[in-house]
């Protein structure tokens, strides 16, 4: 810090000058120097890259911290390692903080989480997204329990603005200990490749513990968050491209739980038939498909943001524009697992399903799943438990529901897809579906069993009772005679039958009953 006697031969107005200078320096030149040689950028020049240029205004840029022990009554830096403020990202109001790694590692202190928290206060009065920039070192060691005080006073602000303004986590360098719960509560993660990692504790308390060798990388970088826990739901090369990310993501949600996402303008009428869709099904109905190649056949040209792209990749899910709306997509994928249910779809699913719910997101469900997927690893790591979280999540949301079953819909999986029966406001099929307890091959074994193994030739007696339960039931035809699905449609039609359908839902009002808040099986 500057010394006092020099601010006193200053003007007002020089002394100010200088503390300007002074806190955009940070924890210094040198440590500048020394993240941009990691390939880094410091707090500053990521607000500067997040906000439209000469918007953001920052807040508490003169904080600095209390402590006496360990040395820090000699050490202080303007701001207390962390940059807060306000501005607008695409012309709508946004606060963000964003943690600066050249002042004491970007270590929390209680002054740097009362910054954080106020940002937080001001963003769920005002009804603004936050956003978070995390490059920390986590609790400032020296001082103790004020700095786990002050974790907490975030994970509780955390907590209370979920669901009433979008939260979004971007981790561009170290996240250790309990840091990692704050971004692990807010709505979406998104870490930087190579330079970012998240952990509980760190490789070295791993290899005393547990004996086990592993990189941070290997332990808590973005590639293995993205494809095997699936904490983080991006995965970007670079700052560059984490914050672009940032950016679109945002442009998919409304400032807040009040409001609805933006519209882009669109003209009705243009490019609404798809004839590409009426040949996207194989002939073999047990012959996989890209279910992303049918979202781009519906959706705006372009528009789909796919969310937790490398986890549980058997269900794709994301954000995309249909007729300018935003629409959150949750597709079964036939070309993983042949679009099977397992635990880690299902969290996946679910999760990405409440978000929209809570943020007036209408949901569109394109449904293609055999079921739920079988075996001992699956029941013992909870399929049942984890299965219910989808579709609770689906039987509580109230925006706009519309599904369309592009082929498969068996067992327990056409209940918990988005049917009719849990609240879907439309249910569209296409001519290739099937709707059924399950595949016919199961079905003729199970319920012929004795007629099958009575018969001359049990092979042929099989395949005709295959055929018989295939023509009765693996068809859309019954569940349209019971209403269950509202209208069989052409591929090509499905493009406009869903513009017009969420047009027709857009002012729909859903109460659930009155209660403090439901039980989700977590
Ligand atoms: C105070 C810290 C600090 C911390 C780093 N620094 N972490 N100061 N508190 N937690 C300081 C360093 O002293 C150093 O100061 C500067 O930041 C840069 O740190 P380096 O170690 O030189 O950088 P690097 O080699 O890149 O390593 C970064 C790091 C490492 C991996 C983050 O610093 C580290 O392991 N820090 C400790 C992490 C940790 O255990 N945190 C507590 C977690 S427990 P100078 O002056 O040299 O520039 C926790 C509990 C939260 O967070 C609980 C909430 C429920």
């Amino acid at each position: 810090m500057s010394d006092p006697h020099t601010d006193a031969q200053m003007s007002p107005l020089e002394v100010l000058a200088r503390k300007n200078a002074e806190a955009l320096l940070g924890g210094g030149q040198a440590r500048i120097d020394a993240q941009h040689k990691k390939g880094k950028l410091t707090a500053r020049e990521r607000i500067d890259l997040l906000f439209d240029e000469g918007s953001f205004e920052e807040i508490g840029k003169f904080v600095m911290h209390r402590s006496k022990d360990f040395g820090l009554d000699k050490e202080y830096y303007l701001g207390d390692g962390v940059v807060t403020g306000y501005g607008t990202v695409q012309g709508r109001l946004v606060y963000a903080f964003s943690q600066d790694f050249t002042v004491f590692g970007g270590s929390l202190s209680e002054t740097h989480a009362e910054k954080i928290v106020k940002i937080m206060d001001l963003a769920m009065k005002n009804g603004a997204p936050i956003i978070g920039l995390n490059d920390s070192g986590g609790a400032r060691i020296q001082e103790g329990v004020v700095s786990l005080g002050g974790y907490a006073d975030i994970f509780y602000k955390n907590t209370l603005a979920s669901g009433v303004v979008p939260q979004l986590s971007a981790i561009m360098g170290p996240c250790a200990g309990g840091a990692v719960y704050s971004p692990a509560i807010t709505d979406f993660i998104l870490m930087v490749e190579d330079t970012s990692y998240m952990f509980v504790t760190g490789p070295n308390v791993v290899k005393t513990v547990t004996h086990e060798t592993v990189t941070s990388e290997e332990l808590g970088g973005a590639s293995t968050h993205s494809a095997k826990s699936g904490v983080t739901h991006f995965s970007c090369a670079n700052e560059v491209a984490c914050i672009t990310r940032v950016k679109q993501l945002l442009s998919y949600m409304p400032q807040n739980c009040e409001e609805n996402a933006p519209m882009l303008p669109y003209e009705a009428g243009q490019n609404e038939s798809r004839p590409v869709l009426d040949n996207i099904m194989p002939e073999n109905p047990n012959q996989p498909y890209d279910m992303r190649e049918v979202i781009e056949g519906i959706i705006d040209t372009d528009s789909f943001l796919e969310v937790h792209q490398n986890f549980g990749e058997n269900i794709v899910v994301g954000f995309a524009r249909l007729g300018g709306r935003s629409i959150g997509i949750v597709g079964n994928q036939p070309a993983v697992l042949a679009g099977v249910l397992d635990i880690n779809a299902s969290t996946k699913a679910a999760r990405f399903v409440r978000f929209c719910d809570s943020f007036n997101i209408p949901l569109l469900v394109l449904e293609d799943v055999p079921g739920f997927l079988p075996g001992t690893d699956q029941e013992w790591r909870g399929i049942i438990t984890n299965g219910a979280k989808l579709l609770y999540a689906f039987c509580e949301a109230t925006v706009p529901r519309i599904t369309v079953i592009t082929r498969k819909a068996y067992g327990g999986a056409y209940d918990v897809m988005n049917s009719k029966h849990i609240g879907a406001d439309l249910n569209y099929a296409w001519p290739t579906a099937e709707i059924a307890v399950m595949g016919a091959k199961g079905a003729a074994e199970i319920i012929f069993k004795r007629e099958i193994a009575a018969a001359e030739n049990p092979e042929a007696k099989l395949q005709e009772k295959v055929d018989e339960y295939q023509q009765k039931f693996a068809t859309p035809y019954r569940a349209a005679h019971r209403g269950f699905v509202d209208e069989v449609i052409l591929p090509s039609q499905t493009r406009q039958k869903l513009i017009r359908a969420f047009k027709m839902l857009e002012n729909k009002v859903a109460t659930l009953p009155r209660k403090k808040h439901g039980n989700i099986p977590l």
